[in-house]
């Protein structure tokens, strides 16, 4: 009898502990499960956003149109996701580190891990520079 209530002891203390190591570990992930928060995994650590610069849109576009439209379209899915209002939906940093860092950010990123479970193909990297990144970034700040 004396052993059960020992067992029960030990069971309820490995079951709080537990929860509570869950809990923790949970709240760090929020954080980076946040896409609003979320800035992603590779080079680019901080965006500094102004005004929208219409000669980096139009070097955006056509970087675009030449690297990214044979899986993306703006205004539906397709092999990627619709990338229309994507600025609203994720933070500079994260959508850059996405262009810039794909294999990574697919196997770290909280988000980028769930988008893959939703699309078949692996978001390919295109070998796109920083300033470039940069620039379809800023052309996708123009479509919302
Ligand atoms: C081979 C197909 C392919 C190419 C080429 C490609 N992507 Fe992707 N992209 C994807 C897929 C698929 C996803 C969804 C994540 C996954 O499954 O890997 C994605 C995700 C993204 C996301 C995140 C979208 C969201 O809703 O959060 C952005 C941003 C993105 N791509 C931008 C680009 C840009 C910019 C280019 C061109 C430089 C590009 N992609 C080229 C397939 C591609």
């Amino acid at each position: 009898m004396k052993n059960r209530i020992k067992l029960y002891a030990l069971i309820i203390v490995a079951a709080t502990s537990t929860l509570f190591f869950v809990q923790c570990g949970g709240g760090d992930d929020a954080a980076s499960n946040d896409p609003m928060q979320n800035k992603g995994i590779g080079p680019v650590k901080t965006v500094t956003i102004g005004e929208i610069d219409q000669t980096m849109v139009a070097e955006g576009k056509e970087i675009f149109d030449a690297k990214c439209t044979a899986c993306h379209k703006m205004e539906s899915k397709y092999i990627g996701p619709m990338l229309k209002g994507v600025t609203e939906r994720r933070t500079p940093e994260w959508i850059m580190n996405m262009i810039l860092n794909p294999e990574e950010m697919l196997k770290k990123d909280p988000i980028a891990k769930q988008l893959i479970k939703e699309y078949s193909a692996p978001m390919a990297n295109q070998g796109i520079k920083q300033d470039e990144a940069r620039k379809i970034l800023e052309y996708f700040r123009t479509v919302k």
